[in-house]
């Protein structure tokens, strides 16, 4: 293995220690990574290491320097690509292997230290105090497609997880037509804790202006750290959160609407689905997912589009 090589796994290595040190659990690898370091080290352009190597003002580790300036021993460059392959400035595979797997690294991190910072967040006393979890979000952070609701509900508080209850298992039937599961998406909520509802023993309430204001923060470091391609907001509360705007949702929905750049597709909130069970609503949803899929460049089967049409 070439120093070069073993200095840049050792970087890696030492880098996850100290993500592992600061609880992170997971990194979210691309199959080119793992395939590109699964190489063996001899096939890696080592020529281009040393090139680099070469390029960088400081000087070599003592024994290297020497041990290369002995006369006729073949050094690792000698082993190596043709010269046209030494001097080109791009990165080998392993290098860029090695890029990805650090910037998915950071992004892990930067992941994590956000959701410490919403576990730990009493910016408003009285949810702080009535809240049994803090519902920060669940799925994929590399996701093309994110959900955003409106608030976790009772069940949501109890799991710590969005989605759970009544509407979150028709969400996640909406999310197995397109093809997807649950898994690949990402999906959050506007507040991160359920609204409190003193002196009842059930029911929701709509978040506040001011709940929302003081919440909706940790969404936007949430996007901007997953950079969806497409989000679906789920109910006239997503949109007045992401958007700022307070049109009427049955206006608003199946029309795209950009939230920082990203396309935004509003839609129904599937607790209203589960209220009016009428099949023009559930065909209306549907139709939002089929727009945000052909965004997304998925397939979509003939069957897929009829989805919900009366026979
Ligand atoms: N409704 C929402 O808006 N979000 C949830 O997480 C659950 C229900
Ligand atoms: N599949 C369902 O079960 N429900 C929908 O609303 C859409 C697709």
């Amino acid at each position: 293995m070439s120093d070069s090589y073993r200095q840049l796994l050792d970087a890696t290595i030492q880098h996850v220690e100290s993500l592992k040190a600061r609880g992170v659990r997971h990194v979210a690898v691309a199959p080119e990574t793992l395939r590109a370091l699964a190489q063996p080290a001899a096939k890696f352009p080592i020529a281009n290491y040393q090139a680099q190597v070469e390029k960088q003002p400081a000087p070599l580790p003592e024994g290297l320097a020497k041990k290369s300036e002995i006369g006729n021993r073949k050094s690792e460059t000698d082993l190596s690509l043709p010269a046209s392959a030494a001097t080109n400035n791009d990165v080998s595979p392993v290098q860029s292997a090695i890029r990805n797997l650090q910037s998915a690294m950071d992004k892990s991190a930067a992941f994590a230290a956000l959701r410490e910072r919403a576990l730990a967040c009493v910016k408003c006393p009285n949810l702080a105090e009535s809240r049994k979890n803090v519902v920060f979000g669940v799925g994929s952070i590399d996701a093309q497609l994110m959900f955003v609701g409106e608030a976790p509900g009772v069940d949501e508080d109890e799991q710590g997880e969005p989605f759970v209850g009544a509407a979150g298992q028709l969400l996640a039937r909406i999310i197995l037509a397109t093809g997807l599961s649950r898994a690949d998406v990402y999906i959050a909520n506007i507040l991160k804790c359920r609204p409190d509802t003193p002196g009842q023993s059930a029911g929701n309430r709509k978040p506040t202006p001011a709940e929302m204001q003081t919440c909706v923060p940790f969404l936007h470091e949430q996007i901007d750290l997953i950079r969806p391609k497409v989000i679906v907001a789920l109910g006239a509360t997503a949109v007045e959160g992401l958007l700022g705007k307070t049109v009427g949702i049955t206006k608003l929905r199946g029309h795209w609407q950009t939230y920082r750049g990203t396309p935004l597709m509003p839609t129904y909130h599937p607790a209203y689905l589960l209220r009016n069970q009428a099949m023009s609503e559930k065909r209306r949803v549907w139709e939002d997912m089929l727009a945000a899929m052909e965004k997304l460049e998925m397939p979509i089967s003939e069957k897929q589009r009829n989805f919900f049409l009366k026979a």
